[in-house]
């Protein structure tokens, strides 16, 4: 849980700043468009890692690598799951609940809810690009954020899913250095939790500030 964890927070910052170049050259949109082609091989050059790769084969080794993270990340929790309910026990002779922070008690609703809007994200951007109220195609990938965002219910979707996700972050990112060793003092503790908060308000504040941009009108 902890490995897959952390890859997959390392893709959400670097999704997160590729986003936030819809504010770089905002009159034709240039260097967000540049960059998606870019991830994808389509640029003139070749695209990311070529010639050390053909162009566009980066983008399905990076696929790969998510998607194996999705699937033993989910499994692992599965896993750890019916371990826990299994030690759990009779109910009636153990009610004394932990205490624990709102995050860490959401972590399984949490990991569903995010998977749904993960769903529904790859449809509307990727594997049919244009819809679901995002607009235009997957050759001007800017058109469609703006289409999408210009919608204010778009915006609310996103900003409620955005809090769940950096809230199963914050608890994720926490327990991951804890499983690898990282929790041994009261300091260390200290200092994973500030980084945890630090981590999930960046990706908040850096995910959600583009689409209200759009929504606004401050770009568009
Ligand atoms: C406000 C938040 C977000 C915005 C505006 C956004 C926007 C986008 C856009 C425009 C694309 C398509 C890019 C292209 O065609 O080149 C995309 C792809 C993607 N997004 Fe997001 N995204 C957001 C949050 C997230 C989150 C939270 C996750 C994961 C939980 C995520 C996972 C993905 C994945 C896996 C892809 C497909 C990458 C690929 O083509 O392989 N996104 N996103």
């Amino acid at each position: 849980m902890a490995v897959t964890g952390l890859i997959m927070i390392g893709f959400l910052l670097m999704h997160m700043y590729g986003n936030l170049k819809m504010f770089y050259q905002a009159d034709n949109f240039h260097a967000f468009d540049h960059y998606a082609h870019w991830l994808k091989g389509k640029t003139d050059d070749g695209g990311i890692l070529y010639p050390i790769m053909p162009a566009g084969t980066f983008i399905w080794v990076f696929r790969f690598v998510l998607l194996a993270s999705v699937i033993l990340h989910i499994w692992s929790a599965a896993s750890l799951s019916a371990k826990t309910l299994a030690q759990r026990g009779d109910k009636y002779s153990n009610q004394k609940k932990k205490v624990q922070t709102y995050s860490s008690r959401t972590m399984r609703w949490g990991g569903i809810i995010i998977a749904a809007f993960l769903i529904f994200h790859l449809i509307q951007f990727t594997i049919v690009p244009g819809s679901l109220g995002a607009g235009g195609s997957g050759d001007q990938p800017h058109r469609m954020v703006l289409a999408s965002f210009s919608l204010w219910w778009m915006v609310v979707l996103y900003a409620i899913c955005m809090v769940l996700i950096v809230m199963h972050i914050r608890h994720g990112f926490w327990s991951a250095f804890a499983t690898l060793g990282g929790n041994l003092s009261a300091k260390s503790r200290q200092l994973l939790n500030v980084l945890a908060i630090i981590v999930a308000a960046v990706l908040f504040v850096g995910f959600m500030i583009m689409p209200l941009a759009v929504l606004i009108g401050v770009i568009g």
